[in-house]
């Protein structure tokens, strides 16, 4: 069994004076998808970047399997088997896809002074690796850039896995996709779990979550407003929680009010009678 991937207990984090997450928690276990939702400036992105290495939190114990890390890179995060794809993927264009696949870790061949990257292997591995998550591309010698976003975040995601990643960060990876495309980035999602990874999906949509998620954590001004897991609870939990919880409900017994016929019926109920039968009016 073994416990999580990695475990943040009560982590806090500031910016000068924004506190930007306050007695946070969270775990990431193997073959799991842990959602992170919240509303704008909830903290998402925040979280995203200490367990990435971005940024180092300021309080609390931040570890993976069971070992107090403090990380002051990306790369030493990565090394412990830690993968972000982030929203704007740092890819080079107008390279072909199987060279942005390898970026910054490509094979050579040949002895020196006569090594050369690996082309051959480069290509085949790609076209391999991404069969492998189901990923089928017409031509991996085409650029990068020429790739929809959605099939961009897709070879990103089969990157991370064949570099070993146990942990996938998916930092809002729907955001500026369409609903067909969110498709497809949800089930490469799923096949990384099915993979074994841990997978943290941050988004603001509780529908995308709730169709991938098998963990949820809901941030709400920095701090943790909900941590379940997907057992018994409903969309609309989700959604309510997202929302805010008691702020939503505030704001729907307002609308309500609004809507109140007793509050019309005075007005624009007898104003759209009385208008049917404007006094000299034809018929
Ligand atoms: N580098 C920074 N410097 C100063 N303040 C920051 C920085 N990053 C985040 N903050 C502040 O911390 C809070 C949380 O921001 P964060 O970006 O983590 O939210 P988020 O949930 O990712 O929001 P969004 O959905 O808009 O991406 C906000 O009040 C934000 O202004
Ligand atoms: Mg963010």
């Amino acid at each position: 069994m073994g416990g999580p991937f990695l475990e943040l207990v009560d982590v806090g984090k500031s910016y000068g004076t924004v506190t930007a997450l306050r007695g946070v928690g969270l775990a990431v276990r193997a073959a799991e998808v842990t959602c992170v939702l919240g509303d704008n400036g909830a903290g998402k992105s925040t979280l995203i970047n200490i367990i990435s290495g971005r940024h180092a939190h300021d309080t609390g114990q931040y570890s993976v399997d069971g070992e107090q890390v403090r990380f002051s890179s990306p790369r030493e995060a990565l090394d412990r088997g830690i993968a972000t794809v982030y929203q704007d993927l740092a890819v080079v264009p107008l390279m072909p896809v199987w060279r942005n696949f390898f970026l910054g870790s490509e094979p050579v061949t040949g002895v020196w002074p006569f090594r050369r990257l690996d082309v051959a292997t480069m290509r085949e591995t790609t076209v391999a690796e991404l069969k492998k998550m189901g990923i089928t591309l017409p031509d991996v010698d085409q650029p990068i850039g020429s790739l929809s976003g959605g099939q961009r975040q897709c070879v990103a995601i089969a990157r991370a896995v064949y570099f070993g990643a146990r942990v996938l960060v998916l930092d809002e990876p729907t955001a500026a996709l369409g609903v067909k495309q969110s498709g497809v980035v949800l089930s490469y999602i799923a096949a990384a779990r099915d993979a074994g990874l841990g997978v943290v999906f941050v988004t603001h949509n509780p529908r995308q979550a709730f169709l991938a998620g098998d963990h949820f954590v809901v941030l709400h001004h920095g701090e943790v407003e909900l941590d379940v897991s997907r057992e018994g609870l409903s969309l609309d939990d989700l959604a309510h929680h997202m929302a805010g919880g008691s702020e939503l409900d505030a704001l729907e017994r307002e609308l309500e009010r609004g809507r109140d016929p007793a509050g019309l019926t005075g007005t624009s109920g007898e104003g759209q009678a009385g208008m049917r039968r404007i006094p000299g009016a034809p018929e």
